[in-house]
């Protein structure tokens, strides 16, 4: 029989802990083991390959530390290597899944827009990817999606500048082009888990009517809804409310700058993947 274990959370460095902290909120009673792959982010500018190998490596450890449920909550990872790694890496008669996070939020970004033009602001590799234009039109046909990739913030983010003057340049300039490509677009949804770190800044740059979508809570009921329905899988995972940290780099500096993404104290271990 397969044992228990905590549901893994990954994403290329801090942009994950949003996501964990809405999860957390709504699913309190399970354990949670996080991984920020920060010694090799940002992913949003690398390659395919590269991405696919480094979320196979994270995956890998994830299972090693007795996870049986894996969230992507990193959108560049689950743009570039989930659908790969369900093909191929998912050993066939083993209780062991990989979840995304780009369908689940494609399921509902259109039910906020109005005029049915979307907007979508996410890493280079996620944009490149056509995975939200693609998914989006699985649930809402009738919508038209518009993509700005925004390479700058996660950099920005990641170096805890979101609050400079410096980032007002990059979140005008992204935003501008945005809207640039229709007057139509009432919806704009935040595509990488980095971004809320950013929304005082992207919501004083756009007129009240236009809806932010952060995937925060979309994603942590969609994991309720799984659990419901994935028995099998939710009696896999343990239940003693704790949460566990592990970085690839130094973990002081996680500690710190993780703080201010997951809202709570912070104690991470280093990870060797
Ligand atoms: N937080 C990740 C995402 O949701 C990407 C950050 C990165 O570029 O590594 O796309």
């Amino acid at each position: 029989m397969q044992p228990k274990g905590p549901i893994g959370i990954f994403d290329s460095g801090y942009g994950g802990l949003t996501i964990l902290k809405a999860i957390a909120k709504q699913l309190p009673d399970y354990d949670y083991l996080y991984l920020g792959d920060n010694a090799r982010a940002p992913y949003g500018n690398r390659s395919y390959e590269t991405v696919y190998q480094y979320t196979l490596q994270a995956v890998e450890w994830f299972f090693r530390n007795g996870c049986s449920l894996v969230i992507l909550a990193c959108n560049t990872a689950s743009a570039k290597a989930l659908r790969s790694i369900q093909q191929q890496n998912l050993p066939a008669n083993d209780n062991k899944r990989v979840l995304g996070v780009i369908r689940p939020t494609a399921e509902i970004v259109g039910n906020f827009s109005h005029t049915g033009h979307i907007g979508v602001l996410g890493t280079t590799g996620t944009v490149k990817s056509d995975s939200y234009k693609i998914e989006i039109h699985k649930f809402f046909p009738e919508a038209t999606v518009y993509q700005q990739a925004c390479p700058m913030w996660v950099p920005i983010i990641e170096n805890g500048e979101q609050e400079s003057t410096g980032a007002d340049y990059f979140v005008k300039e992204y935003i501008d082009n945005l809207l640039l490509q229709s007057a139509d677009i009432d919806t704009i949804l935040l595509g990488c888990t980095h971004y809320p770190l950013l929304m005082p800044k992207i919501r004083s740059y756009l007129q009240n009517n236009i809806t932010i979508v952060d995937q925060g809570d979309i994603i942590a009921k969609s994991l309720e809804d799984y659990l419901k329905r994935h028995p099998e899988m939710e009696s896999l995972c343990s239940k003693n409310g704790t949460k566990t940290f592990f970085t690839t780099d130094n973990t002081d500096t996680f500690n710190k700058r993780g703080e201010v993404f997951y809202g709570n104290k912070i104690e991470s271990e280093k990870a060797i993947l």
